[in-house]
């Protein structure tokens, strides 16, 4: 049988349906269910803030670095960088923090691994999309639940889920799966980049494995 291009899902579709499995395991981690039910202390949140922060260093700076790359260009855009964001929440959760000095082996391996992807623009895209479309998705209910659970005083601490310069996630995703459908990529190109989705997942399920390791310490 002949396999017909229009056979082939595309890769937004392919990415999506690829990690379906790990996107499962991310929402069931004990770390987020404690999280998400208020059961942790302020620093057992920024313990997680502190990760993120060395991963989006990591991802904003090869993005920036690839920026003109022709597989990076179409979905760059400064208007998802979260460093800022993660900073100023910082100053919320846990002020005046050294936010250079944790130790965390999986943040530095999942850092690691993003700038290695730098080698070639459809890995680092890969790293790109789990990072900011899970942000503009499932984040965006995070935050809210985080707003509730935390009591948090209107526009303090969760930054992170709030990209100020794009209106509506909706139309911005669909925009950003269709720049994906675009780009110039073979079937087996395809492939690499859905395995690379599949291993961001799992560093960030090892992030949550290594919060929750220290979950005790973390309890309010
Ligand atoms: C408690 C944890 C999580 C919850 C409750 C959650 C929830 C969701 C929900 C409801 C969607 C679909 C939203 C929509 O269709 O617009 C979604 C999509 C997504 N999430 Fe999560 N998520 C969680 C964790 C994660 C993690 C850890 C990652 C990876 C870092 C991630 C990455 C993604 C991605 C990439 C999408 C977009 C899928 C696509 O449409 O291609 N999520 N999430």
């Amino acid at each position: 049988m002949t396999l017909l291009a229009t056979d082939l899902p595309s890769l937004s579709v392919a990415m999506r349906d690829g990690s379906r499995a790990e996107h499962e395991a991310a929402e069931h981690s004990p770390y987020m269910s404690e999280l998400l039910e208020g059961r942790l202390s302020t620093d057992g949140y920024a313990a997680l803030l502190l990760r993120l922060r060395r991963v989006y260093a990591a991802l904003e700076e090869t993005t920036r670095a690839h920026a003109t790359d022709p597989l990076v260009a179409p979905l760059h855009d400064p208007a998802l960088e979260r460093l800022e964001a993660i900073d100023a929440d910082l100053e919320h959760w846990a002020p005046g923090v050294a936010v250079d000095q944790i130790d965390s082996p999986a943040a530095s391996a999942y850092a690691d691994r993003i700038h290695a992807a730098g080698a070639w623009g459809g890995l680092l895209v890969a790293h790109h999309y789990t990072r900011y479309l899970g942000d503009l998705s499932g984040g965006q209910v995070i935050g809210r639940l985080l707003q509730r659970t935390y009591d948090l005083p209107e526009g303090r601490g969760v930054a992170f889920y709030e990209f100020g310069a794009i209106a509506k996630p909706k139309p911005y995703k669909d925009a950003y799966r269709a720049a994906l459908d675009s780009l110039p990529l073979e079937a087996t190109d395809v492939q690499r980049v859905v395995d690379e989705v599949k291993i961001a997942f799992r560093m960030n399920q090892a992030l949550f494995s290594e919060l929750a390791a220290d979950l005790d310490a973390y309890r309010a």
